[in-house]
C-alpha cells in the first residue's frame, strides 16, 4: 500500500509537470510564460532541459485536467498540487496559478515538486510558491538541479552551491553544469551527504547582499563540519550568479569565478579586511571567527593545515591560534 501510494504521487507529479510544460505552448502560455523566460535569456533547449512550465491563470485548470485523467482528489492533495479552502475543506483549488513553474526533480530525474515564480512585482505576494513536504519530496534531502548536475560535479570534482533556481539555470547557460541550489534555506545534513556522493569540494556562490553573506558564513561552517573542502566567492553588491552572469557574459563570469574563489579563511578575511586594517579589536574578532570555523573541521590533519594558513594570512603566531582552537574544540565536545 505504501509503495502504491508513492507510485501514485510520482505519476501525479509527472502529470502536473507535463501539464505545466504543455501550457507554455498555449496562447496564454506563450504570451505570458514563454515571453517571461525569453526576457530572462532562457533558450528553448534550457526550458526543456529543466522542464520549465507555466501554471495558467485560474483556480482549477490543473485540478480539472488531473481529475479527467483519473486522479483522485486525495492524491492531488497529498501531492501538494491542490489545496483545501480555509473554512471550507470541501472546496479545492490549484496551489500554482498564474506563475512560471520550475520542476524539482529527484536524483533520478523524476518530478517531485515545483517552485513557481510570480510574474509581476507585486510585493503583497511571495515571489516563489513552493511545493510542500510530501511522502516523495523530503526537502532536507533534495538540492535543486542535482539531477542535471551530478555527472558534471563528478567530472569537475567540485560542486557550485547557489541560492536560487534561476542561478542554476543561468550558470548552465554560461556552460557551468556542476551547480545546485539550496533554494533559499539553510543547508541540511541530508543535502551535505547528497553532495558527498559526488565530490568533496564545494564552492559557495550566494547572493551579494547581507542575507547572502550571512547565509554563506552559516553554510561554510555546516559544510566544514560535514568534512567538505569549502571555497566561496563574493559577488558585487546586489548581484547573484544569474544577474551577474547575464550582465558580464559567460567568459567574464568564468574569469570572475576563477579570480575570486577563496578558501573559507580568505573569504572571512576578505569580508572584514577594510575594517580590521584600522581596528585591532576587529582583527581579534576575525581571528576568533576563523578559529571557530577551523574547529568545525573533523580531520585533525586538515585542521592543522588551515591553522598554518591562518597564522600566515592573519600574521599571528600559530601557537596562539592553536591554544584558541583547543578552547573551541573543548567547548564543542
Ligand atoms: P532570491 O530572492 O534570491 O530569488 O531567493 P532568485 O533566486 O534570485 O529569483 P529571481 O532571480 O528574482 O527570479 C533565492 C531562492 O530562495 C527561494 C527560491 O528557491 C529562490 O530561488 N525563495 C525565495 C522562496 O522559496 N520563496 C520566496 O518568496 C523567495
Ligand atoms: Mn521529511
Ligand atoms: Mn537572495
Ligand atoms: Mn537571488
Ligand atoms: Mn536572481
Amino acid at each position: 500500500l505504501e509503495q502504491s501510494e508513492r507510485e501514485s504521487l510520482f505519476i501525479a507529479l509527472n502529470f502536473a509537470k507535463d501539464f505545466f510544460v504543455k501550457n507554455l505552448d498555449t496562447p496564454e502560455g506563450r504570451s505570458i510564460g514563454l515571453s517571461y523566460f525569453k526576457e530572462r535569456g532562457f533558450t528553448p533547449q534550457i526550458i526543456q532541459k529543466f522542464d520549465l512550465g507555466y501554471a495558467l491563470d485560474g483556480w482549477d485548470h490543473l485540478m480539472k485536467a488531473a481529475k479527467s485523467a483519473g486522479f483522485q482528489e486525495e492524491i492531488l492533495l497529498k501531492a501538494g498540487l491542490i489545496l483545501q479552502k480555509e473554512g471550507d475543506p470541501t472546496r479545492l483549488y490549484d496551489r500554482f496559478r498564474n506563475r512560471v513553474t520550475f520542476t524539482i526533480h529527484n536524483i533520478s530525474g523524476k518530478p517531485i515538486g515545483f517552485g513557481a515564480r510570480i510574474l509581476t512585482k507585486d510585493k503583497n505576494q511571495p515571489k516563489y510558491i513552493n511545493s510542500p513536504e510530501t511522502p516523495i519530496y523530503h526537502k532536507s534531502d533534495v538540492l535543486y538541479g542535482m539531477f542535471q548536475a551530478k555527472k558534471a560535479i563528478r567530472d569537475q570534482d567540485n560542486c557550485y552551491l547557489v541560492e536560487g533556481y534561476t542561478d542554476v539555470i543561468s550558470m548552465h547557460l554560461s556552460g557551468i553544469e556542476n551547480v545546485v541550489a539550496s533554494s533559499g534555506t539553510s543547508l541540511t545534513d541530508g543535502q551535505i551527504k547528497l553532495i558527498k556522493r559526488f565530490t568533496n569540494q564545494v564552492t559557495v556562490l550566494y547572493d551579494g547582499d547581507n542575507a547572502g553573506i550571512k547565509a554563506s558564513l552559516r553554510g561554510i561552517d555546516l559544510l566544514l563540519e560535514g568534512g567538505l573542502n569549502v571555497k566561496a566567492v563574493v559577488f558585487p553588491d546586489g548581484e547573484d550568479p544569474d544577474s551577474f552572469s547575464r550582465k558580464v557574459g559567460s567568459q567574464a563570469f568564468h574569469d570572475y569565478l576563477q579570480a575570486n574563489s577563496r578558501d573559507f579563511i580568505g573569504f572571512k578575511i576578505g569580508l572584514y579586511k577594510e575594517e580590521f586594517a584600522k581596528d585591532p579589536i576587529r582583527k581579534a574578532e576575525v581571528i576568533r571567527e576563523v578559529v571557530q570555523s577551523i574547529g568545525k573541521i573533523p580531520d585533525p590533519i586538515i585542521r592543522s593545515v588551515y591553522t598554518k594558513e591562518a597564522s600566515s594570512l592573519l600574521e599571528i603566531e600559530e601557537g596562539i591560534l592553536l591554544s584558541e582552537l583547543n578552547k573551541s574544540l573543548i567547548k564543542t565536545q
